[in-house]
């Protein structure tokens, strides 16, 4: 089962490295496209195939052999055609020449039935399973033929999926329509001999949910459907493109669009629409029983409220079943209260009556044992609370439990809860609309989080049905295909670097081999970058990236600049048909991510550089503006794309958030801005690391310097013009051994050079040993009276054994990504490294199946670091991920000793009623971890060992810091200190 084959890498490392091949390689694609190639020719000059389907076959295997007659089309340039016939017409039509593709299903399709009694066709491993398919060649199948191509199907969905993956083999990417890939163009099409067979599926039911939907996909659709009577532009045009979109991800369901849309109302072809293409249908968390929450306002008697109103409530229920009887449907149990909001008045004795009352009316409608109706109960926000009361709820509803809307689950199946017959589900985010902050702009999605966390349900036993609430769909197409491709063949993920590698892969299908591999690390780097912070979040105050410690916010922005011209040479190499996907999926949300953080992050720094009164402050503003008009640019871009294609599709507002509600415009956060006076005094020094400045303070302190310090750590201080004038200065030191760059320049405002900044180094060979402090000299050279001074503390201790591996402190802080464990003996390789994962590096976590561990006990991760510091009251502090306590029996937690001391545990998540999140949620989820902070109490200079222990597999550490008097605030903790023998 492997949907994501690559040929060419497949042969390359199975010969090169003789390993065994990623697991997208497990099933080499059968189809070969070269002249010269052997096999079964399904396309060639002027040649493409017949699609044959027996007229017994369902509806939905007949339109998509269509689909597939059409992207034989695309890609070789002449159509397929399409031809409803029996075995017995198709073997008597002896004259005909084109080569032949069987397509469906086992058990209803005479053309597949036959080959199968005359065993030329083999389908023991399709056949009684759950959308599974097959497709193979098939050697003289009758007299006269040489061979056909034979796509078998166990059920209609599984021939529908095995139609669809042949069109992806030979070229066609399931987001032709919506991201605009075109298809391969090829001259030939063999196909050799392998079996191809997939399924079934890791999870049921597997889909989508459209929501958040305005201003983006309601303004775009209502642009290009004719609107339904009741306003609402979501007409079956619209959802056929859905539904082919969700099938050919090899997914089955979808919850409609609802915020001002009834999905079976506004057109009456929705509902069998979505059955004739074979698309389970199901309604949202809280519209119970297949109706819309728009339809209560027009067809509910009386009030929503299960205590005062039930005969309204239940004949309003009823009419849902009683409407959707024919059709495929996961039906929503359970209540809420009126809108997307908690009931007042429902108690967990009265939703366990809703519940069996529910269940009775569906038995009675449907006429089918419980067992057979697909059913869930939505387990998001208060609702879980209910449960946690105790409730008596049949084994046949299907608990379907949610992450906290920001893709951190919040509850995995625990006791008895896993072995339901109905099972478990997943309702996940990949867009929000509610506090802390919407996120409903463009993709802000981590891959390698959702990796993890839904590896952990899947794990847990939540296989029953995934749902993930995809916004407008637009923008998000790269964390859809990876939910969908996890929820179709979860054994191809098992590895860490599974999200990589399929990334690779799906970028080689949307962008072309050359873009593959660059495509793959700009939206991993994407992902880690937009995992510090989501757009939406960046206003709150004061800005979350330090502008004085670690120059975070100043290196962050310098990622953002760095990726940005990546995407863009990748750009400028690309065919113009290429470039379109490529603009829409990569380049726009690099862009414009970067544009978005370029204004907070410039704001943040003109209101330090206003205060100092530097007057590129005024510049600074100015590229904030610019910034804040590109951004208005990019949308327009965007919605010209394709002579508008997507017009108003990233209507989005996103700048310019002050509650969790999005602003009506984007707009401009307070800039500052400095005015010239002739008054002011000219010459300005600021140092790294302080918020102190010249001529406000004569005296200013750099971060201690040491030949441990951070390899991405530097030493500056810059000069600057405080008005306009024209100045020259220079820079002594009254140590020889530092070196400063740039120590005499001439800065002039306005138009000059008005700012440099000076790196200092030091030659370490001469400097006495043990702290010293060199002093720096900045002369105005045009009034000599006039000098700033600037003191370095030299920190030059040395870690005196050669025999030591491990961390040393710098400027009195040990900093270790959580991956850099030692490689000792004493070290566990129990636990698994996930590599991009989080803010930094990576994430270190136990196994999903392991067991919660005993403090002290179990795997240990173990961190030898070295301090020159006699600290007499040192702390540590651990760097977590915002992951839940999702097993409230044995909530996240951590032991830790130091030098072997005593063993201290820390949960650093409360535990909750169930009906709401733990307190430090917000905090949590907006800076992408849980800091967790413990005092260690004395800690003397010297060697040392930190053991940690993750007691449960709920948990990702991602970092380490330990303080002995040197740790300034910032939003990701200090970078990583210097390892010896790292
Ligand atoms: C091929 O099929 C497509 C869609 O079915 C149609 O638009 C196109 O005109 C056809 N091309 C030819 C050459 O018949
Ligand atoms: C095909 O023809 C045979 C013999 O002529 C007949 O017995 C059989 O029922 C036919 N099958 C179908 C599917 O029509
Ligand atoms: C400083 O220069 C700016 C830009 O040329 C000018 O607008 C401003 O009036 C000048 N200030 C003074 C006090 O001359």
């Amino acid at each position: 089962m492997a949907p994501y084959s690559r040929l060419i890498k497949f042969i390359a490392v199975a010969v090169v490295l003789g390993t065994p091949a990623a697991a997208y390689a497990k099933q080499p694609s059968p189809f070969t496209f070269s002249a010269g190639d052997t096999g079964l020719q399904l396309g060639g000059p002027g040649l493409a195939p017949e699609i044959r389907v027996a007229p017994n076959d369902l509806p939905g295997v007949k339109r998509v052999a269509n689909d597939l007659a059409a992207d034989f089309g695309k890609v070789l340039g002449v159509n397929g055609t399409t031809v409803v016939a029996d075995w017995n017409t198709t073997v008597s039509q002896r004259g005909n020449s084109r080569p032949l593709v069987l397509l469906g299903t086992l058990g209803r399709s005479s053309l597949i039935d036959a080959l199968v009694t005359l065993k030329r066709l083999d389908t023991t491993a399709v056949a009684n399973k759950w959308e599974t398919f097959s497709y193979q060649v098939v050697h003289s199948p009758w007299d006269g033929r040489d061979a056909v191509l034979a796509i078998a199907g166990s059920d209609m969905r599984g021939t529908i999926f095995g139609a669809y993956d042949v069109a992806e083999q030979i070229g066609v990417s399931p987001w032709h329509y919506w991201a605009d890939v075109p298809p391969t163009k090829r001259q030939y099409i063999w196909a050799g001999d392998n079996v191809h067979t997939e399924g079934p599926p890791s999870v049921k039911y597997r889909g989508i949910f459209l929501n958040d939907e305005s201003p983006g996909l309601t303004g775009w659709a209502g642009n290009k459907f004719k609107k339904s009577q009741y306003g609402s532009p979501f007409i079956t045009d619209f959802y056929k493109l859905i539904f082919e979109l969700v099938l050919r991800l090899k997914g089955n369901y979808v919850w409609p669009a609802m915020w001002s849309s009834m999905f079976y109302l506004d057109d009456p072809n929705n509902g069998p629409t979505a059955t004739e293409y074979g698309i389970f249908m199901g309604t949202s968390h809280h519209e119970p029983m297949a109706r819309a929450d728009k339809e209560q306002g027009r067809f509910l008697n009386g009030s929503w409220d299960w205590a005062s109103n039930k005969a309204g409530v239940q004949a309003f229920m009823e009419e849902g079943v009683r409407r959707s009887k024919n059709w495929s449907t996961v039906y929503t149990l359970g209540m809420r209260g009126s809108g997307d909001a908690a009931s007042p008045t429902l108690t967990s004795s009265a939703l366990q009556e809703v519940i069996q009352w529910q269940q009775s009316t569906l038995k009675r409608i449907l006429g089918r044992p419980l067992s057979e109706i697909p059913q869930a109960w939505v387990m998001y926000k208060e609702v879980p609370g209910y449960w946690q009361k105790g409730m008596n709820v049949s084994e046949d509803v299907t608990l379907l439990w949610s992450d906290d809307n920001r893709g951190n689950i919040r509850r995995i199946p625990i006791g008895t809860e896993g072995a339901r017959s109905g099972g478990s589900g997943m309702y996940y985010h990949f867009d929000y609309v509610g506090s802390p902050r919407n996120y409903k702009w463009i993709n802000t999605i981590q891959l390698q989080k959702t990796w993890e966390q839904i590896t952990l349900a899947y794990d847990s036993g939540i296989r029953n049905i995934w749902i993930a609430n995809v916004g407008d769909l637009k923008a998000l197409e790269l964390p859809t295909a990876h939910f969908m491709a996890l929820a179709w063949d979860r054994t191809s993920f098992t590895d860490v670097r599974s999200t990589r590698d399929w990334l690779e892969v799906w970028s080689a299908r949307q962008f072309g081999e050359p873009a593959a591999e660059p495509a793959a690390s700009i939206m991993t780097t994407y992902g880690k970058l937009t995992a510090r912070m989501k757009y939406e979040d960046l206003s709150m105050t004061p800005f979350a990236f330090s502008t004085i410690n670690y120059d975070e916010a100043e290196n962050n922005l310098n990622e953002w600049t760095d990726l940005l011209n990546q995407a863009q040479a990748v750009y400028d190499g690309l065919s113009a048909e290429l470039r379109t996907p490529f603009l829409e999926m990569v380049l726009h949300p690099v862009m414009a991510g970067r544009g978005v953080y370029e204004i907070y992050t410039k704001t943040a720094l003109g209101s330090k550089y206003a205060n100092e009164h530097r007057t590129s402050a005024n510049r600074l503003a100015r590229e904030v503006q610019a910034a804040f008009a590109a951004d208005a640019d990019l949308t327009k871009r965007y919605h010209s794309l394709l002579n508008g294609k997507w017009d108003r599709i990233l209507a989005q507002t996103h700048i310019g958030y002050n509650n969790w509600q999005e602003p009506s415009a984007n707009s401009l956060p307070k800039l500052s801005w400095v005015t010239t006076s002739a008054k002011n005094a000219l010459m300005g020094v600021s140092v790294q690391g302080s918020s102190a400045f010249f001529p406000d303070t004569a005296k200013l302190t750099l971060p201690a310097i040491s030949p441990y310090m951070s390899p991405s750590d530097q030493r500056w201080l810059e000069v600057y013009t405080r008005d306009n004038g024209t100045f020259t200065y220079k820079i002594t030191s009254n140590g020889s051994y530092v070196r400063v760059t740039d120590a005499e320049r001439t800065l002039s405002a306005p138009g000059g050079l008005s700012d440099s900044r000076s790196l200092i180094t030091i030659d370490w060979a001469p400097v006495p040993p043990g702290l010293s402090v060199a002093a720096l000299t900045i002369t105005n050279l045009n009034a000599t009276s006039i000098t700033a001074t600037v003191l370095l503390p030299i920190e030059n201790y040395r870690v005196p054994t050669t025999n030591f591996t491990g961390h040393v402190e710098a400027s009195s802080v040990v900093a270790i990504e959580a991956e850099h464990f030692a490689p000792s003996p004493a070290s566990s390789p129990e636990y698994m490294v996930i590599p991009d994962y989080s803010r930094t590096l990576s994430g270190v976590k136990l196994p999903p199946q392991t067991a919660p561990q005993p403090p002290g006990a179990g795997p240990v991760l173990v961190y030898p670091f070295w301090t020159f510091t006699n600290a007499s009251a040192a702390s540590f502090t651990v760097y977590l991920s915002p992951s839940e306590n999702a097993n409230p029996n044995s909530p996240n937690r951590y032991s830790f000793s130091v030098d072997g001391g005593s063993l201290a545990t820390v949960q650093p998540v409360p535990l909750t009623d169930g009906s709401t999140e733990p307190s430090g949620w917000s905090q949590a989820v907006i800076q992408g971890a849980y800091v967790a902070k413990s005092s260690l109490g004395r800690l003397g200079a010297g060697k040392h060992e930190l053991r940690l222990w993750l007691l449960e597999p709920t948990m990702v550490l991602t970092k380490v810091v330990v303080d002995v008097g040197g740790l300034k605030a910032s939003l990701m903790g200090p970078p990583e200190s210097f390892r010896i023998g790292g």
